[in-house]
């Protein structure tokens, strides 16, 4: 086996974790009254879904005396109820109840517990998170409107927790020198990458062999922020791809996928999808062990056919500008 190098020989130092909307968990992981604790950002935090059905998250430890809120907790309603002296919480922080005092300060009733902005959409729930606790400055992105008169059907579901800064796994997309290598396939041509704001498209128009001919197909790829990105292929048939990479810490990431399909689809459309997804799902098996091994190149040789790497680099280094404002705060 090949040591890993430490963090620091990665490259990983000039990368801290970036601010933004990350998943969490599925909706389904966490039903009505049930507590998690999450570690995702190198830090911690504890996820409940009330009575109302909202995810609350908040910081682990208690401010009363320091119990960590994942232990021994226990929903009450719509709070989260310490287990060492039995304070209680809103999804604000805030305190609803201590059993044993007639008066709470209203300062603890505000907010004595710092909270996690979370969202859940999609089957999927989000975080947001920010080193210095600024408020999202997006919005997540929703799935597309399905065709008319027809529904998403959601076929597959995959994870995968890589060794890798999550920044490596989304900059795959630009490196079209890797699709031949790697892949086996071509790769997007250059002059169709636009970045707006907090998001990053890519869209390709190309003619695609099929059995019956050459068909025009589009792969359509949508970044919103470093966490997300929602790609549409669409031929003979339709695929959304969902995806969430989603830091553990500098060096590890969760990647989560939904991917679907349009409702209605023949048979033979069905298997055509089915290799579709096959195909996306083994472009990752393939990626997986070069993202596991390699380091971080901050000033990569880069030549003519690499793709707008460094155009996206650019981008994504805002997601590191703890202090800056939204891009469109900020005059051209
Ligand atoms: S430590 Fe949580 S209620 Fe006392
Ligand atoms: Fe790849």
């Amino acid at each position: 086996m090949v040591a890993k190098p430490a963090t620091a020989d990665r490259g990983y130092d000039s990368l801290p974790i970036p601010f933004g909307w990350f998943a969490v968990a599925m909706s389904n992981e966490i039903a009505e009254g049930e507590i998690r604790t999450l570690r995702y950002f190198g830090t911690e935090f504890v996820m409940w879904r009330g009575e109302d059905g909202v995810v609350n998250a908040v910081d682990p430890y208690c401010p009363h005396l320091g119990a960590h809120l994942g232990v021994g907790s226990t929903v009450e309603g719509n709070d989260l109820r310490c287990a060492f002296h039995h304070w209680q919480f809103n999804g604000n922080g805030g305190v609803t109840a201590i059993p044993y005092t007639k008066m709470v300060p209203p300062k603890l009733k505000r907010s004595c517990l710092p909270s996690w902005p979370v969202e859940e959409h999609d089957g999927v729930i989000y975080a947001w998170y920010h080193p210095r606790k600024a408020a999202p400055k997006w919005e997540i992105a929703r799935m597309p409107e399905p065709p008319e008169n027809e529904h998403w059907i959601l076929a597959e579901t995959h994870e995968w927790v890589v060794n890798i800064h999550c920044q490596e796994i989304t900059e795959n997309g630009q490196d079209h020198a890797h699709f031949g290598a790697v892949h086996g396939v071509q790769g997007p041509p250059a002059g169709n990458f636009e970045l707006d704001g907090w998001v990053r498209h890519n869209r390709v128009v190309a003619e695609m062999p099929t059995p019956r001919g050459p068909m025009t197909g589009i792969i359509d790829v949508k970044a919103t922020g470093p966490g997300q990105s929602i790609g549409e292929y669409i031929d003979v048939t339709h695929v959304v791809q969902m995806q969430q990479v989603s830091p553990i810490d500098a060096e590890h990431t969760h990647i989560r996928w939904q991917l679907y399909h349009r409702s209605g689809l023949s048979e033979g459309r069905l298997r055509v999808t089915a290799a579709r997804m096959r195909d996306l799902v083994k472009q990752v098996h393939q990626d997986i062990p070069i993202w596991n091994a390699k380091i971080f190149q901050p000033n990569p040789l880069l030549v003519e056919g690499d793709g707008p790497m460094m155009a996206y680099r650019k981008q994504y280094a805002r997601f590191y500008q703890f202090d800056e404002p939204a891009p469109s705060e900020i005059a051209a």
